[in-house]
């Protein structure tokens, strides 16, 4: 044993769920504050995981409308919410945010399918994204999508010429990268040199070559600093700066630039001790800085994914295995990294234990930690090395809150070949499955020698 850590468990110092703020408020959004069960839209989990098996996604509707148009009476009537569909290409959930009114912008031709098959009209999708194809936009165009954010020089050329094709007047937006991005966003995509929308100081050239193209119709301007904004200030900030620019632009160019995509990235929690986001802080902000830009022919839009649908959806896995190794009690569940990414910290810099709690007991004193991680093999499948936890063992279930944005379309589901999880909605006090369980033999689907 010389030379190898050993583990010794102390309840006091590991992190405890129960104890978190963000895992407190997370069970609060699902009405489970006082709940010693997890419940989705009143159905107990463990009723799901008893009929239909693990793992799987659990998404309350009724409580992603309600927070689709809490959000959308916050941002007031001048701005329209849009559903950012790669934070959860779920159909259903997509159709139950057209259904609250919201609107809806896609980053692939795979997640206009989804718009459309949710019911929006073609011509009010929004199409952003920094590698669009040349074929990609020529089928956005034949398909009658609305308006193309562009993020590079030659994207407007091959735009003009997919709507010159199509004998189509293709509205078109720049994505526009503010030098000063947004100092809030933990995870920013703005500011210095960047990937993502065109540098001011090439913006106008930009917009003087869209508005001479007979195939374009310019509509206006976007930014997007960044996702994970805890800070309301921050979202605000970009947003002004952004629409002063408009202004200026319009003036120096005397181009009408009437719609005006502020972006969004309005934090919300994935990690114990994640903060909360002030939405009447920002709707405030945002309403203030709109009333002091606008004119009837002016359109605004806030674009948002994890804000809208995060706290609304659960992931469930079973303990499939448990063993003490160094000292330490592992707990190993039928799901991960493969499934459930954002629990797994992808995309985060510090990984932090994400939102979970022991499904069954969630009242329960917790008797010891274990490190939670699945059935991957890679020391990347781990959701905490450890966590304060009742009495675990085969068969549990445990859950992550907060798991309705970035869960699934946010995960390597292909390594190690194991089957997509089932997803559930829950509506008006009844579940059914959204999305059907993959099977092992999915593994060969597309596959020959
Ligand atoms: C352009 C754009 N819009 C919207 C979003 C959605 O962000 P969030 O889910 O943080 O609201 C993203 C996320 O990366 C994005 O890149």
């Amino acid at each position: 044993m010389r030379g190898r850590r050993r583990y010794h468990p102390r309840v006091d110092d590991a992190p405890d769920p129960r104890r978190d703020a963000a895992v407190q408020q997370a069970l609060a959004e699902l009405g489970c504050a006082d709940a010693d069960e997890l419940r989705v839209g009143g159905i107990a989990v463990r009723e799901l995981a008893a009929g239909f098996g693990t793992p799987f996604y659990a998404f309350d509707l009724d409580r992603l409308r309600a927070r689709a148009q809490a959000v959308q009476q916050a941002l007031g009537p001048r701005i329209r919410l849009l559903w950012s569909v790669k934070a959860n290409p779920s159909l259903a959930v997509t159709a139950a945010l057209r259904a609250a009114g919201a609107g809806v912008e896609v980053a692939s031709l795979g997640e206009f399918g989804v718009a459309l098959a949710a019911g929006h009209g073609a011509g009010d999708v929004r199409f952003a994204g920094p590698g669009k194809t040349d074929a990609e936009l020529a089928a956005a165009v034949a398909r009658g999508l609305g308006c193309v954010h562009v993020e590079s020089a030659d994207e407007i050329d091959a735009l003009a010429a997919a709507a010159a094709r199509h004998g189509r007047r293709q509205g078109v937006a720049v994505r526009v990268n503010l030098p000063q991005g947004s100092a809030g966003a933990r995870l920013r995509m703005s500011g210095d040199s960047s990937r993502f929308g065109v540098d001011l100081d090439q913006v106008p050239a930009l917009l003087r070559r869209a508005a001479g193209l007979p195939h374009l119709e310019l509509r206006g301007l976007h930014g997007y600093a960044g996702t994970q904004t805890f800070d309301a200030e921050a979202v605000v900030a970009h947003a002004r700066a952004l629409a002063a620019h408009r202004d200026r632009l319009e003036r120096e160019l005397l181009l009408p630039l009437p719609e005006l995509d502020l972006g969004g990235g309005f934090g919300s929690a994935h990690y114990l001790g994640d903060p909360a986001f002030d939405l009447a802080a920002a709707g405030r902000g945002l309403r203030e800085l709109v009333a002091a830009h606008d004119r009837p022919e002016r359109r605004w839009f806030v674009e948002l994914g994890r804000f809208l649908a995060a706290p609304i959806g659960v992931y469930v896995a079973a303990v499939v295995r448990t063993k003490t190794s160094g000292g330490r009690r592992h707990l190993i569940l039928d799901g991960g990294l493969h499934h459930c990414g954002v629990a797994a910290g992808v995309g985060t810099v510090l990984r932090r234990p994400p939102l979970l709690v022991p499904a069954t007991a969630l009242r329960a004193p917790a008797v010891t930690s274990f490190a939670i991680g699945g059935p991957l093999c890679t020391p990347q499948d781990q959701f905490a090395e450890e966590l304060q936890l009742p009495a675990c063992g085969r068969g549990d279930l445990l859950a992550v809150l907060g798991a309705g944005a970035y869960g699934l379309t946010y995960s390597s589901t292909m390594f190690l070949s194991h089957p997509t999880p089932a997803e559930f909605a829950v509506e008006r006090g009844a579940a059914r499955v959204v999305r059907e369980r993959g099977q092992p033999a999915d593994a060969l689907r597309g596959q020959q020698l």
